[in-house]
């Protein structure tokens, strides 16, 4: 089969990228480096094709879409603080240039889009977990662009047929999640802190808590929402139906690294949900997801990436001097 993966260069692209190249798959990916790098294809390089474009040009995305049987559509700006500042540019990703995917997608009548959407679109809302049937409150504009994008497929579906499904993934942690951006994922940037014995910074009292759910049970979701039958239209959390606060995180790192290090404690930052935890169980009815990868594993392969990718960079440093 070919794939189209957008956002293919990112942090959950290319692992996903990764696995569909071990299936055997044709993967083209459409990614325009803002955020992703190149260097996260490089051991499948020579396998895949990367068009360097983006998804705001809809001649690019129909180029790239050629003879395309499904769509695993990651490509957005992935920041909410980000979004607060630039609520536009967001938009013009997010929304126009998700857009573009559906057009092109129906125009060549490929089987099926996964879209990815994010457990932001529940916003405030206080229950948990957080159930797929409740009313979306996004609380930033990253959020209303995810649930937009999720709204958008499911008019694609109705109108012209499209084939669709939105993950509302909730915090994805991994190999090849960026930590130098000021807008990263919190776990990446601990991993960080904990190898360069930094002071890790919490936005608040560290007692918010995160669905935090290791990278292959995404691609897992992902590849699974591709074929799974009778799902067209529908919405699934991707999650793993535990909760964590970022204080407990500290202390597993603590137990992984045995290295104690003292947070520092900031203002919580705007558009930030206090608690955050996933109802599974309509992936597992529908999709057959079975998040296998515990936190504590996924965190321990987590930090010994970073370690590794550090250990390669500081070589290569050498080397080069
Ligand atoms: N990581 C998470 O916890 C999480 C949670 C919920 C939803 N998501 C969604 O999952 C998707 C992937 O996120 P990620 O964490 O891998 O982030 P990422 O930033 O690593 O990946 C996004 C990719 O999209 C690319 N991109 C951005 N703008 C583009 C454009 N205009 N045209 C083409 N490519 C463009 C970037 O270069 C990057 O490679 C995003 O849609 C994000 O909103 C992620």
């Amino acid at each position: 089969m070919r794939y189209l993966v957008t956002g293919g260069a990112g942090f959950i692209g290319s692992n996903t990228v990764d696995e569909l190249v071990r299936r055997g798959h044709s993967v083209v990916v459409l990614d325009d480096l803002s955020g992703g790098k190149e260097e996260n294809l490089a051991e499948i390089r020579s396998k895949i094709t990367l068009i360097k474009g983006s998804i705001t040009d809809i001649e690019v995305v129909r180029k790239a879409m050629h003879e395309a049987d499904y769509v695993i559509h990651l490509a957005a700006r992935t920041s909410v603080p980000r979004s607060v500042k630039d609520p536009i540019e967001t938009n013009r990703v997010n929304i126009d240039g998700t857009l573009n995917v559906l057009i092109a997608a129906k125009d060549v009548k490929v089987k099926r889009v996964v879209f990815a959407a994010s457990s932001s679109a529940y916003g405030e809302t206080p229950t948990l977990p957080k159930v797929e049937s409740m009313q979306p409150q996004p609380i930033s504009p990253y959020g209303v662009t995810k649930y937009v994008g999720e709204l958008y497929g499911q008019a694609f579906g109705r109108c012209y047929g499209l084939e669709n499904v939105s993950l509302r993934y909730f915090n994805i942690f991994g190999p090849r999640q960026d930590p130098s951006s000021p807008y990263s994922g919190v776990l990446a940037k601990f991993c960080t802190a904990f190898l360069e014995d930094t002071q890790p910074v919490v936005f608040g009292d560290g007692e918010q808590t995160r669905d935090f759910t290791f990278v292959e049970n995404a691609v897992q979701a992902n590849l699974l929402a591709c074929e799974a039958p009778n799902v067209s239209g529908k919405v699934f959390n991707v999650g793993t139906s535990g909760r964590i606060s970022l204080n407990d995180v500290l202390l597993t790192l603590g137990k992984i690294t045995g290295k104690t290090l003292e947070a520092k404690y900031e203002p919580p930052r705007d558009g930030d949900i206090r608690d955050s935890q996933a109802d599974i169980s309509q992936a597992k009815e529908f999709l057959g997801y079975d998040p296998r990868i515990t936190f504590e594993d996924g965190l321990s392969r987590t930090f010994e990436w970073y370690q590794s990718t550090q250990a390669k960079v500081q070589a290569q440093a050498k080397s080069e001097k």
